[in-house]
């Protein structure tokens, strides 16, 4: 099988996630970041009805209409997280019913799970209380372990949402956000893997802080977008000679385990 991209950096799969993943191998990315389409049921089917002549009746929503979906994320999870280090970290992005349906299927996996949130500074959609966060489920094992630019950050997340104007997405990712999750996650070099890439952020997000990147993305056209997106950004072994990332986080403490900047 051939990727539809490749550079010094990143790779791009063509493809369903469930199909590409169990073929890569296991073990060798040591962040999952990504960002699964949403499909809640309560959303898709009509919630009142009128039979033609008939009463107005109404359909109360059923928990158990979320299985498609939770059944569903349990096999993406099977599909992903051989593929994670058992020092690494596993984050998905999520709206708040999608946060509970995927929460137990992460809470089984993992040793420890956390809600991080990301403010994006202002409202968008909405009548009154304006959408302005999405959360971010995060998960760890006991053995999982943070990179050397790891620092103390709170677990808001602030960063602006991408312009309308400038998305290759519906429901892009601005870059930052996501650099803001690989780099203490991933030391430079460590591979991120985003089986949901759409228009690539996260892999141009782990290369531009000097980390590899594989992606999976089912629809030809927006791993198209990713590649373009990814060929654009100069490979960091041609940014620098020397083929050592640039620093990105100055001024924190060295963790065990890492070099110092001068080896
Ligand atoms: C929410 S979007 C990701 C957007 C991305 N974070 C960005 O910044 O552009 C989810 C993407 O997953 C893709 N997708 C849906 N099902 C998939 C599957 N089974 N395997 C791989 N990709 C899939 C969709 O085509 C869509 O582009």
């Amino acid at each position: 099988m051939k990727p539809y991209y490749q550079d010094s950096a990143v790779t791009i799969w063509h493809g369903d996630c469930q199909d590409i993943l169990p073929t890569l191998g296991e073990a060798w990315a040591k962040a999952i970041v990504t960002d699964p389409p949403f499909f809640m049921p309560a959303t898709t089917y009509p919630m009142i009805s009128q039979p033609r002549g008939g009463t107005v009746e109404f359909h109360p929503r059923q928990w158990g209409d979320t299985n498609i979906m939770g059944t569903w994320f349990k096999h993406v999870l099977s599909a992903c997280v051989p593929c994670l280090s058992l020092t690494g970290h596993f984050f998905t992005f999520c709206n708040t019913d999608s946060y509970a349906v995927f929460f137990p299927h992460v809470y089984s996996r993992f040793h420890f799970s956390q809600c991080l949130v990301w403010d994006k500074g202002r409202g968008g959609l909405g009548k009154v209380f304006l959408h302005a966060h999405e959360l971010i489920l995060m998960a760890r094992w006991k053995t999982s372990e943070f990179s050397c630019d790891a620092k103390p950050t709170p677990d808001i997340l602030r960063h602006s949402p991408t312009a309308p104007t400038q998305r290759e997405h519906p429901v892009e990712k601005p870059e930052a956000l996501l650099e803001a999750m690989i780099v203490p996650t991933c030391n430079a070099g460590d591979v991120v893997l985003d089986p949901f890439t759409g228009s690539g952020s996260t892999l141009l997000a782990a290369k531009r802080a000097g980390r590899k990147a594989v992606g999976v993305e089912v629809e030809e056209r927006f791993c198209e977008i990713a590649a373009r997106r990814c060929a654009s950004e100069m490979d960091f072994g041609t940014a620098n000679p020397t083929g050592q990332p640039p620093p990105r986080f100055g001024g924190g403490s060295v963790a065990p385990g890492c070099s110092t900047p001068n080896g």
